[in-house]
């Protein structure tokens, strides 16, 4: 009686919407699951996020979806950051655009759960997946506009899942997609390297110690560049041995070091915490003016001081652009008119210094993401993991990221219990 009776509610959700792809079979087993929602924006992350033990299903809406029952996902400072209104602007018009019929009317921003990527199994796909299978183990990411992974089940595009490598369980590979896109794209879209040109390039890691980092000069190293990063005092240690980086250097050391530093970066990758950022680029600019003023006279510890950037090819990639803090701030007109001049005014100083400078985005990438897969299968990257916590608790797992911050190594959420 029951079973039929959930039959005919889902068949009538199912005619209610025109794009409606997936099988009532797959669906049957649950009308509802938990899940983590932001319910307000607090800096309290207690107040902000709220468990659901019987929130609504994800539907799919369009052909090239696939429906993820989650079995493990991970934390990144983008939830943290959301829960406090970070992005709201620019992300809630997003989501407004790629919804679809009417809850593209009736939108509104929260409650909305939080996680950018994931490992887990299809359990149903649109009708243009092809290279995918209910049952098949995928990993992948969620774009920050949609609904994300801390759920028990996450809906995401094919072309942000790739098959998950082997040779991991389904909590140390939840703690790459995210950081592992993060880390392609400022490094190969935005910052011009690849497996071709990077052997013996010159590349400066800032926040080394953190997820992205971390991945980054894996990459790197395995695509033949010299690396050199920054982290805290305590994870120059543990860096060094999981990332074999040629050099860590204590970050509050970092201008000092570049001042001697003998060579020249091709590419200088700013992956440290947001509020460093800035921090990061003024170190960058006051080595400049030094090596400006003092380029004849001081003699390095190896041999005549050269340029530690040159203006030809020195390329400068931070993560932490002022794009969605504009929108928030000024909203959407003045949110622009900001980012323009921001964007100006961070090219035109990065050529009056001799850098290339570039803001650098997450993107959703299916080659790279199998790529990766195959590097880890090959035991070239490696993943680390600090705190496991199971799905609900996982107000404990935002603390324990925020305030407690492992030495290193991504927080995961386990749903598999
Ligand atoms: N634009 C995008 O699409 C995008 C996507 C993903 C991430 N991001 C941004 O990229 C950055 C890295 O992300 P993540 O996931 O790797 O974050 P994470 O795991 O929190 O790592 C941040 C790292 O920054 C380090 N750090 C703090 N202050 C520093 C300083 N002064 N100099 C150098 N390092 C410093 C921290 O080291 P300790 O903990 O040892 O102090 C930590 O390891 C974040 O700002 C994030 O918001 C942007």
């Amino acid at each position: 009686m029951e079973f039929a009776s959930k039959r005919i509610l889902i068949t009538a959700i199912c005619r209610q919407r025109k794009h409606h792809y997936y099988p009532l079979e797959s669906i049957n087993r649950k009308l509802s699951q938990r899940s983590w929602n932001i319910v307000r924006f607090d800096q309290d992350l207690k107040r902000a996020i709220e468990f659901n033990s019987c929130s609504q299903l994800p539907v799919l809406n369009r052909p090239n979806e696939v429906m993820v029952k989650v079995l493990a996902s991970s934390v990144n400072p983008l939830d943290i950051e959301m829960s406090r209104g970070y992005g709201n602007v620019m992300l809630s018009l997003a989501n407004t655009i790629m919804s679809h019929g009417i809850d593209r009317l009736t939108y509104g921003r929260l409650p909305v759960i939080p996680g950018r990527d994931f490992v887990g199994e299809i359990i149903s796909k649109g009708q243009s997946v092809w290279n995918y299978k209910p049952g098949d183990i995928v990993w992948g990411t969620v774009p920050p506009y949609e609904n994300g992974s801390h759920a028990d089940y996450v809906i995401t595009s094919d072309n942000a899942i790739s098959y998950k490598p082997k040779n991991l369980s389904n909590v140390e590979a939840a703690a790459l997609p995210y950081v592992g896109l993060t880390a392609w794209s400022a490094l190969s879209t935005f910052g011009e390297l690849n497996s071709h040109n990077s052997h013996n390039k010159n590349v400066l890691v800032f926040g080394g110690s953190g997820g992205v980092g971390c991945f980054a000069i894996q990459m790197l190293k395995y695509w033949g560049a010299n690396v050199i990063t920054t982290c805290s005092a305590k994870t120059i240690q543990p860096l060094k041995e999981l990332t074999s980086a040629d050099e860590c250097i204590d970050y509050m050391e970092t201008e000092n070091y570049l001042r001697q530093y003998p060579g020249t970066f091709d590419l200088i990758l700013d992956a440290s915490a947001s509020s460093a950022s800035r921090k990061n680029y003024d170190i960058i600019k006051s080595v400049v003016n030094h090596h400006q003023k003092h380029s004849n006279t001081i003699p390095s510890r190896s041999g005549p001081l050269t340029r530690v950037f040159d203006r030809k090819r020195t390329i400068y990639v931070t993560l932490s652009s002022p794009l969605l803090h504009n929108y928030d701030r000024y909203g959407l007109l003045s949110g622009t008119m900001s980012t323009i001049s921001d964007a100006l005014i961070d090219t035109l100083n990065g050529i009056q210094h001799g850098i290339s400078f570039r803001w650098a985005y997450y993107l959703p990438n299916p080659k790279a993401l199998s790529y990766i897969a195959q590097l880890v299968e090959r035991g070239m990257i490696r993943s680390v993991t600090s705190n496991v916590y199971d799905f609900d608790k996982a107000i404990d797992a935002y603390e324990a990221f925020e305030i407690k911050r492992p030495i290193m190594g991504k927080v995961i959420l386990n749903n598999d219990k």
